[in-house]
């Protein structure tokens, strides 16, 4: 069965997030930036990770989903997972924002299912201690059992 794992990371962490996925199901791992839509030929399962910034996925995530064709995914299982700031660690405005604006999952899985994409996982996010990382402590064995398929 062909996996694929494809994630964006600007500091590492959700890098680090997306080689534990990866490993865990065998599947093959791509950043963004050297992944075309070719990629995609024959995938069952694909995986998507970003860092939420602004609330959103990435500029790369967002324009190589923008690129999937519509229709795509259909027959193809779907998952995305984003790293993030934990809402508990922040000031009181910040957690509000950051609840208001919401999370890179969510909206990645939502662009996935409307590719045709069948949604097998809940979008899940991984908690960064700061903008940089590092990740919690833990974060990347609750990444293995997030995708234990
Ligand atoms: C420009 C920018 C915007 C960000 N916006 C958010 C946000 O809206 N919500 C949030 O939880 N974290 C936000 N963050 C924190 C990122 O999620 C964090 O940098 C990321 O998880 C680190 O992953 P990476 O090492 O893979 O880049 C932001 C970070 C940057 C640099």
């Amino acid at each position: 069965m062909k996996k694929l794992v494809i994630y964006d990371s600007q500091y590492g962490n959700t890098q680090k997030v997306a080689e534990a996925v990866a490993k865990s199901i065998s599947g093959k791992l791509l950043c963004v930036s050297d992944t075309n839509t070719t990629d995609l030929t024959g995938v069952e399962i694909l995986i998507v990770g970003s860092p939420t910034q602004g609330g959103q996925s990435t500029q790369n995530i967002q324009a190589f989903l923008g690129s999937i064709p519509g229709g795509f995914l259909k027959n193809v299982k779907v998952a995305a997972f984003d790293t993030r700031f934990s809402e508990n660690k922040v000031n009181f405005a910040l957690k509000i924002l950051i609840k208001t604006i919401g999370f890179a999952a969510p909206k990645i899985a939502k662009s996935l299912e409307a590719k045709g994409g069948k949604l097998i996982l809940h979008p899940e996010g991984f908690i960064v201690k700061g903008k940089e990382g590092p990740l919690a402590k833990g974060e990347l064995e609750r990444a293995k059992k997030w995708i234990n398929l």
